[in-house]
């Protein structure tokens, strides 16, 4: 019999929402709303596999982590040390904070029960008896459906001890943090959560080695541990026939900027750029030219026809030259200038270090910010663009962690693209016959 053909259009008549198919209901966030539609049935079917089959049954979904790096889940999990005597960690990077990102809030605030069963598979696939959510400090409204839920699982016996009768001991503690972006990086995020300042640690050793407190630790984001309570209810094929032939699935993109319908929508990997702008998004309202595809770290892509007909998945967007990061869609119009909207990274990611290593407390939160200052406040001189490339040039690969170089990619990108408003900046103007600032 020929093989299922894989489902890489939401218009297929097969897809169906899980992920975000309860957000917006009455009372999604309950537990007694959640276990009517099916709850906790993927964790009933993962004790009854047995761990080792449940980290099997992940690694064939071919699920990679959603948020942002892409990596084998399955895998990752596999590098957790099995019988080694030392209690095991699960953490959930919560802490959502890339601009134009904004799917993991909601996934908390409106169906919390679905990230708590992600974990408790998550626990008891790597041996963990302990689990945290480090969420965003902003996001009151989520830590607080999570605090609600988790003590509705306590009560039902579906956290704590002996859970469901299987001998399985878990609980799941939730840490806001206050504010920081670099608390989202995996290292730091520990260190914050250890009560120290959130300086990333050097990778190797990986979580899995030394984690949090120096125990065996796997840390994945919010949308994966949600894809994984899907991958155990429905089955690793079901989630290995979404998508392209390498990113399997569904993924929350996310849409902003001038376009009609912006917001968070579910599609499979490899859904086209046009049909979530045009299709899902109800088009743009302006003319556009630049696409920032997946949060503001990834490289800018322009806005062309080819562009709009590349799939959004790991591959196709790798081989245009950019990333498929968070799935977090922002579109540029042609009246914003790219100077300033690169500035306006720039200065995030300069408020944001966290000073830690010379390239990028000196090279982003120093030069780099400053230069981009002088050009959008119109005094700009000849050379300032190459003196940018030759900053970022020392600061690229030189840093501590991913922060300065993530810096670098609406930089090197929009000079790539758009040298010419570039020039036009050194010569003391944002865009040709004035042009506004978008932040004023
Ligand atoms: P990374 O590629 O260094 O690591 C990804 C994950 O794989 C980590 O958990 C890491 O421990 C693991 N890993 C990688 N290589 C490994 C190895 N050899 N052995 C064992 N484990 C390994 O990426 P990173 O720095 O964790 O994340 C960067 C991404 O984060 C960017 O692509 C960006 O899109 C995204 N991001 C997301 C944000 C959000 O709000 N969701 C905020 C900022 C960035």
């Amino acid at each position: 019999t020929e093989a299922p053909k894989p489902i890489t259009s939401a218009k297929d008549p097969r897809f169906a929402p899980t992920l975000y198919a309860h957000v917006g209901q009455a009372e999604s966030w309950t537990l007694e709303y959640y276990q009517r539609n099916g709850g906790y049935e993927g964790v009933k079917r993962a004790f009854a596999m047995g761990n080792d089959a449940v980290i099997e049954e992940v690694k064939k979904s071919g699920l990679r982590g959603r948020g942002g790096a892409g990596f084998a889940t399955g895998l990752k999990w596999s590098f957790m040390p099995l019988n080694d005597g030392r209690q095991h960690i699960v953490l959930c990077n919560a802490d959502e904070s890339e601009p134009g990102t904004f799917k993991d809030r909601y996934l908390m605030s409106e169906d919390p029960h679905q990230l708590i069963e992600g974990m408790l598979i998550g626990g008891f696939a790597m041996r963990a008896t302990l689990g945290y959510i480090y969420i965003r400090g902003e996001y009151v409204h989520a830590a607080e459906r999570l605090w609600a839920a988790i003590k509705e699982a306590r009560a039902a016996g579906l956290l704590g001890q002996n859970i469901l009768g299987s001998g399985f001991d878990f609980d799941i503690q939730v840490h806001r943090g206050a504010g920081a972006y670099i608390c989202g990086e995996e290292t730091a995020l520990m260190n914050s959560l250890e009560g120290l300042r959130a300086n990333p640690r050097l990778k190797p050793p990986f979580p899995a080695a030394a984690g949090l407190y120096g125990l065996p630790t796997t840390i994945n984001n919010v949308e994966t541990f949600c894809a994984v309570t899907h991958i155990l209810k429905y089955g690793a094929d079901w989630h290995a026939n979404m998508g392209t032939e390498k990113s399997k699935g569904m993924k929350l993109f996310q849409i902003s900027g001038p376009v009609r319908k912006p917001g968070v929508y579910e599609l499979p990997l490899g859904t086209t750029f046009r049909e979530l702008i045009y299709d899902w998004a109800g088009g743009p309202t302006e003319e556009m030219k630049a696409i920032i595809p997946g949060g503001i770290s990834c490289q800018l892509l322009p806005y062309t026809e080819t562009i709009l007909d590349t799939p959004m998945d790991y591959e196709a967007l790798a081989a245009a030259g950019s990333s498929l990061g968070t799935g977090g869609v922002t579109l540029i119009p042609k009246s914003a200038s790219i100077v300033n909207t690169t500035f306006n990274s720039v200065r995030f990611y300069a408020h944001e270090s966290c000073g830690k290593c010379t390239p990028c407390r000196e090279g982003i939160s120093g030069w780099m910010v400053k230069m981009y200052e002088k050009l959008v406040r119109g005094k700009g001189q000849p050379g300032d663009t190459q003196l940018i490339l030759d900053m970022a040039d020392n600061i690229g690969g030189r840093s501590f962690c991913a922060l300065a170089d993530a810096c670098l990619g609406p930089v090197l990108s929009s000079i790539k693209l758009f040298r010419a408003e570039y020039d036009l900046a050194e010569q003391g103007q944002l865009l040709q016959g004035g042009g506004r600032w978008r932040d004023e």
